[in-house]
């Protein structure tokens, strides 16, 4: 019998990824979203497919399902969004958690959670090991988020360790790729809808600030691998990619690749913002064999290839 599958979430950016994999791989996905951030246009080309079942759900309410396994996605993941409504986003984080590992542990499934760098905050260690602690705010503007998610990371270890719940804590690194919200704010997106539509890019602060960005499809790999490790590994494991550009460097390769005639503008860098931000992935390399495969140039050709039909 196929496998059943939970995604919550699964009509953001990521989650369409996710389902869209999963159902190639023959699972039977139940998509479970608010549609906070999501939309049915990302699902849209799923929906013919008899193995996928849209449910519209908020995660703070419990969910009764018989499946496998989850993956618990559900959280707007731009500052843009998640800043919109704090408290609702904490809610997401943490009332989401409990109720999706109530889920799991009632029906036995394994249960995959989608965790953030975003949990090292303002890292004094680089790039981040798994082992590090991190250097967060607890009461900043994107606390609701990091906070969140760090309170998450603990209710699934507790849930692990009172339960037996079978666990996976992925720390996902910046990704982007087709069907990103083209405008929530981040990075990537900013600078494609900016290079197209001709209009200045804005670099908040110098621009000497590093980020690392994962393509979608190396993510959703390293995902799947993690959830179907045998062995009982809970992890963290950091799933991202570690070669480091400055935002600079990322706004000049993406006015080459549009071949756009935009120019380079400052803004005050908002506050909390991390300087610098790459994942030691040498953990995911030795456990799940994974390593991302897309470079910077193809991914970002086929994210612009993708925002020159919506923009
Ligand atoms: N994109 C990244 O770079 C990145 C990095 C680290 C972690 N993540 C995590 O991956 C997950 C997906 O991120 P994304 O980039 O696809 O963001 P997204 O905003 O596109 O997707 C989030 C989805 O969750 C849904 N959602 C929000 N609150 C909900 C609720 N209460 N109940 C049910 N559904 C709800 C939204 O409608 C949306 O479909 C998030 O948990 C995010 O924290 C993403």
């Amino acid at each position: 019998m196929a496998k059943q599958v939970l995604v919550t979430g699964g009509a953001g950016f990521l989650g369409s990824h996710l389902c869209e994999r999963l159902l190639n791989d023959g699972c039977e996905v139940i998509c479970a979203d608010n549609f906070y951030t999501g939309d049915k246009s990302n699902i849209l080309p799923l929906m013919d497919n008899h193995r996928f079942e849209l449910m519209r759900h908020d995660v703070t309410f419990p969910l009764y399902v018989e499946v496998d396994e989850i993956y618990n996605l559900a959280c707007p993941a731009s500052p843009v969004h998640y800043q919109i409504d704090p408290v609702q986003t904490t809610k997401t984080s943490v009332h989401g958690a409990i109720n999706m590992l109530g889920l799991a542990k009632r029906v036995r499934a394994r249960i995959l959670q989608a965790s953030t760098s975003e949990v090292y905050g303002d890292p004094s260690v680089h790039p981040q090991p798994e082992s590090y602690w991190g250097n967060v705010n607890p009461i900043g503007i994107r606390s609701c988020y990091d906070e969140g998610k760090r309170c998450a990371e603990t209710l699934f270890f507790d849930y692990h360790r009172q339960y037996g719940v079978d666990i996976r804590v992925a720390r996902i690194f910046n990704t982007y790729g087709p069907r990103m919200h083209p405008n929530d704010g981040r990075v990537v997106s900013n600078f494609i809808v900016q290079a197209l539509r001709g209009e200045d890019i804005t670099i908040y602060g110098d621009g000497r600030q590093t980020r690392s960005f994962q393509y979608v499809d190396d993510l959703i790999e390293g995902m799947v691998r993690m959830m179907a490790t045998p062995a009982d590994f809970p992890g963290p494991i950091n799933i991202g990619n570690p070669e480091e550009y400055t935002i600079k460097q990322l706004a000049e390769l993406v006015i080459e690749l549009t071949g756009s005639a935009s120019k380079l503008v400052a803004r005050p860098l908002p506050q909390d913002d991390p300087r610098q931000r790459r994942p030691d992935i040498g953990l995911a390399r030795q456990v799940l064999k994974w390593e991302p495969t897309v470079n910077v140039r193809v991914g970002l050709q086929r994210t612009i290839d993708y925002f020159r039909t919506i923009v």
